[in-house]
This record gives C-alpha cells, sequence and structure tokens, in this order.
C-alpha cells in the first residue's frame, strides 16, 4: 500500500560558511513531513530558512545532517539517490520566484516547456514535445499563439504560467513553490493561486508552498509550518493555526496579516517581536489534534 506520507524531512540542518570563522546556521534540525495530496505550507520572516529548506527537498542543497525521506528514498543518501534518480527527477518539480530569471530568454515558449522532457528522454504523451506544450499552456490558462514567443514578449503572470507549465510536463507528484507569486500583482496573484488550487483538486498534486502573504497561505494551504531560525515553532492545520495561534513568533507574523474590516484594521496593533528573546529551544508539543507547539523544558529537539 501507498504509504501517506510522501516527504518526510528529519532533524535537517545546514550552515553555510560566510568565511572562515563566520557562519549562519540557516536549518536547525528541521523536521517536517508532506502527505499526499496536501498543499503544505511554510511561513517565517526573511532569513527563516524557507528557501533552504526548499532547496534541501529539490537535491539543491544538501543538508551537512539529518535525512529527507521521498517516497520511502533517502534523498540525502548519494547512493539512494542515484538509484532513484528517474524518480526523483520527474517527480519533484520547482517554481521559483521570479520565473525572468528562471527561463531561457533565448529560447521561445515551446521549447522552454518541452525542455524537461527532452532532458529526461520522456516520451511526449500527446505526440510531439511541440504539442504536449501547447496542451500544458492551454491548462494553465495561456494561449497558443505564445508558442514561438521569447520569455521577455510575455507579462511577469505569463511567464509564471510557462513555468507552470513546465513543471506539469514532467507529471510531477510534488510541487515546490518558493514566493511563486511574489512578484506578481495582486489579480495575478489571485489567478495563480487558484490555478494551484485547481491542479490540486483536479490532479492531487502535493506542494510545498511558500510565501510571505498570510492571508494566501491560509486561503491554499492544508497544513502550516511556522519557521523561526531554521526550526519550526508550530505547526498546525491552517484553519487551526490561523485562528488559535499559540507560540508568541506566530502570534507577531499573524498581527501583521491586514484584516478586511476598516474597523478592525484601523484597530489592528501589530506585535513586535525580538526573535532573540522569544522561545526556539524546547520540545514540539501536541496542544490539539495535529496542533503542535514548541515549548521550553524537556529535552531539546
Ligand atoms: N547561498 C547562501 N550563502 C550564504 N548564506 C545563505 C545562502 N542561502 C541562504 N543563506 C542564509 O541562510 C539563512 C536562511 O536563508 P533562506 O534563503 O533559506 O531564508 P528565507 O526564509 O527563504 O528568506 P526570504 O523570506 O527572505 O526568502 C539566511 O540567513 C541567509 O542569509
Ligand atoms: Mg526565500
Amino acid at each position: 500500500m501507498e504509504s501517506e506520507i510522501l516527504l518526510s524531512a528529519q532533524n535537517i540542518s545546514h550552515s553555510f560558511y560566510l568565511s572562515k570563522t563566520a557562519s549562519v546556521r540557516a536549518l536547525d534540525k528541521l523536521s517536517f513531513e508532506i502527505r499526499r495530496g496536501e498543499i503544505y505550507g511554510l511561513v517565517g520572516e526573511s532569513g527563516s530558512g524557507k528557501s533552504t529548506a526548499a532547496r534541501c527537498v529539490m537535491n539543491l542543497v544538501k543538508p551537512q545532517s539529518g535525512h529527507i525521506f521521498y517516497e520511502g528514498v533517502d534523498i540525502t543518501d548519494p547512493k539512494q539517490f542515484g538509484a532513484n534518480k528517474r524518480l526523483l527527477q520527474t517527480s519533484r518539480q520547482m517554481i521559483f520566484q521570479d520565473s525572468t530569471s528562471s527561463l531561457n530568454g533565448r529560447m521561445k515558449v515551446a521549447d522552454i516547456i518541452a525542455e524537461p522532457m527532452r532532458i529526461a528522454h520522456m516520451a511526449p504523451k500527446r505526440g510531439t514535445y511541440r504539442k504536449e506544450a501547447a496542451f500544458q499552456m492551454k491548462y494553465v490558462g495561456l494561449d497558443e499563439i505564445y508558442l514561438d514567443k521569447y520569455p521577455a514578449e510575455l507579462s511577469g503572470g505569463q511567464r509564471q504560467r510557462v513555468a507552470i507549465a513546465r513543471a506539469l510536463c514532467m507529471e510531477p507528484e510534488l510541487l515546490v513553490a518558493d514566493e511563486p507569486v511574489a512578484s506578481l500583482d495582486v489579480s495575478i496573484q489571485a489567478q495563480i493561486v487558484n490555478l494551484f488550487r485547481h491542479l490540486q483538486d483536479e490532479h492531487g498534486f502535493s506542494f510545498l508552498f511558500i510565501a510571505h502573504d498570510l492571508s494566501m497561505v491560509r486561503y491554499l494551504c492544508d497544513r502550516v509550518g511556522v519557521l523561526l531560525r531554521g526550526k519550526l515553532v508550530e505547526e498546525a492545520p491552517s484553519e487551526e493555526l490561523f485562528q488559535n495561534p499559540q507560540h508568541p513568533y506566530t502570534k507577531a507574523l499573524l498581527s501583521a496579516m491586514p484584516l478586511p474590516d476598516p474597523i478592525r484594521e484601523r484597530n489592528r496593533k501589530l506585535i513586535p517581536f525580538d526573535a532573540d528573546t522569544l522561545c526556539s529551544q524546547g520540545v514540539m508539543r501536541e496542544v490539539s489534534p495535529g496542533h503542535f507547539v514548541r515549548t521550553e523544558g524537556g529535552e531539546t529537539a
């Protein structure tokens, strides 16, 4: 039977060395799981380690310790990675914040979309690579006339759709989206987020979704993990987290979220926080089903 857990990151740590003596600990024994068919959100202030976590999941950064299991394969183990290379290269796809830099400006859209399939020697399901590219473009809401355009001839939202179409060609199981809409304006953001939701509903993709905009995370994600200095301080089903935040850091993050009611919005108080004084030690304790909060005391994890 297929396991319910698609990806499991277990105690991953990673430090970047800035010089011979200085380093920054981007991930600190981070653990989280992504279930099949769920949208898992990672939130946290800038520099909390979200992108590094996403990069570890994609094998773009190798954590210095800890393990990540994907479909039961330890992707941090070079031997297991090598033995399952094809599965790992096709079934995980990443969508970046700024597709301008992730799309080759000298290639036409049709070739950009088909390129990963060509590299992986995947036979196009719909006959030719071009037909496959056209199908995926239509699927993500882009007209076929853009097939022969260059990225510079498209708008930011259209380029992001090209990046999504390219990922979908590979028939992935897991989509890792690192601030995929941050560079777009608000109405286009909503369109792309709705597209993600549609993809999830229709295909049951699993997502690792990273965003600064918490209202988007609330709308899209099934479960959310709150990252502080490279470790989770809280994790809960989305609605539970937004309605009943427990950790002071989560409360501070949520206090920055705009409210739809103008009177409440005017009276909204930002909760300032000083990361140095916040508890990122202690252990994760379950306070209600599926809702975990890091609390001091006990052995550290
Ligand atoms: N390639 C790198 N070299 C050196 N330090 C890095 C590198 N990548 C990340 N870092 C550092 O690791 C820490 C975590 O960075 P990361 O990019 O994962 O944060 P983030 O949560 O994605 O932030 P943001 O919300 O600003 O994108 C930061 O202190 C950052 O400066
Ligand atoms: Mg980032």
